[in-house]
């Protein structure tokens, strides 16, 4: 039986063939150094976007751009604040500026923005903040952003990480919620930084690039942290044959906006506790030990993430699949749950 990968929140669907051809056609010229400004890359996400390409930084991935982030703004003595239960990059990009990282409680299992707020003192000079968050899946709207901007010193740098925009951004549209103005804020000059990357709804993990907007100026000192030859040629290649296909998007966002609530209905009406997703993935509170499950599905083919380095023993997260990949996790799920 083919393994179902359903713990790492990547896309079901595979890359855009569009980015396959592109990284293929890139193969042979393997021999030469990648261009280190990734100017292609960054040309079409400036028109994309409508921002100077100067505003903008090509990583190795977003987890690489986060410690990038950190060296250039943290220094031993300062301190970084996020939530709990949130993304396991931060506190490795804290800890590789040698500064600390609070990690302040959650509130309904989201960003408790005011306690954030509060936590801020003089040595504070970052906050993390992933929009939606990863493992819960809960969103922040724009005016709750705006409302931690205004109560936060401007030297303090807000880290918008919105590796999962797309899906958030359909949700939000047929909920009609603001979920991100954040081109308004960087146009606004505000202390922000805004992250999105290509191994989400591109399908692009394993390839790694990712990247971030935000002054030109904070640009050129991050640029002073970035690893000369970060990102690949191939890299590079397949990020712009990701961006003409739009279509990939679509049925990807599709997929999720279909499959999503069909997993939480089934989660749901079988008791389980489960908190309403934002992502391409479900956190599902199962109120006991959640490991053994964990590994009966694994037996089965079937990968999860369970949440005990979260310090969450007692949850999964699932990622949301194809469809015929969610009907198999949730048979198993809920067949490995009653025993
Ligand atoms: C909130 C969040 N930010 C960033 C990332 C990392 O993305 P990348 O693959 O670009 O390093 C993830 C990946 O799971 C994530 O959940």
């Amino acid at each position: 039986m083919k393994l179902n990968h359903l713990d790492s929140n990547e896309n079901p669907f595979g890359p855009s063939a569009l980015a396959v051809a592109a990284m293929q056609k890139v193969l042979a010229e393997g021999n030469r150094y990648p261009d280190n400004d990734s100017d292609d890359l960054r040309d079409k996400l400036a028109q994309i976007h409508q921002l100077e390409p100067e505003q903008i930084i090509i990583s190795n991935g977003l987890t690489d751009l986060l410690s990038v982030i950190a060296r250039t703004c943290l220094s031993p003595g300062q301190n970084a604040i996020t939530s709990e239960r949130s993304f396991v990059a931060y506190p490795t990009a804290a800890a590789s500026a040698r500064a600390q990282l609070i990690q302040v409680p959650t509130l309904q299992n989201g960003y408790d923005l005011q306690a954030i707020a509060k936590t801020v003192n003089r040595d504070t000079r970052v906050i993390f903040l992933a929009n939606p968050n990863n493992p819960t899946g809960t969103l922040v709207t724009a005016e709750e952003t705006d409302w931690l901007l205004n109560h936060i010193p401007e030297s303090v740098l807000l880290v918008i990480d919105e590796a999962y925009y797309e899906f958030a951004q359909d949700f939000a549209s047929k909920k009609k919620v603001s979920y991100s103005h954040s081109f308004e804020l960087v146009r606004e000059r505000r202390n922000v930084i805004v992250l999105r990357t290509f191994s989400k709804v591109h399908g692009l993990a394993g390839v790694r690039v990712g990247y971030g907007y935000c002054s030109t100026g904070l640009v050129a000192r991050l640029n002073v942290q970035r690893s000369i030859y970060a990102v690949s040629r191939v890299a590079q290649a397949a990020a712009v044959g990701a961006l003409q296909d739009g279509g990939h998007i679509q049925r990807t966002v599709e997929n999720n906006s279909a499959e999503a609530p069909r997993i939480e209905k089934a989660l749901s009406s079988a008791g389980y506790k489960i908190v309403p997703t934002w992502a391409n993935f479900i956190f599902c509170d199962l109120e006991k030990d959640a490991r053994p499950i964990r590994e009966k599905l694994k037996t089965e083919q079937i990968r999860v993430r369970a949440l005990d380095a979260w310090g969450i023993p007692t949850a999964l997260r699932f990622t949301v699949g194809t469809p015929e990949q969610n009907t198999q996790l949730l048979d198993a799920f809920l067949d490995a749950a009653r025993t």
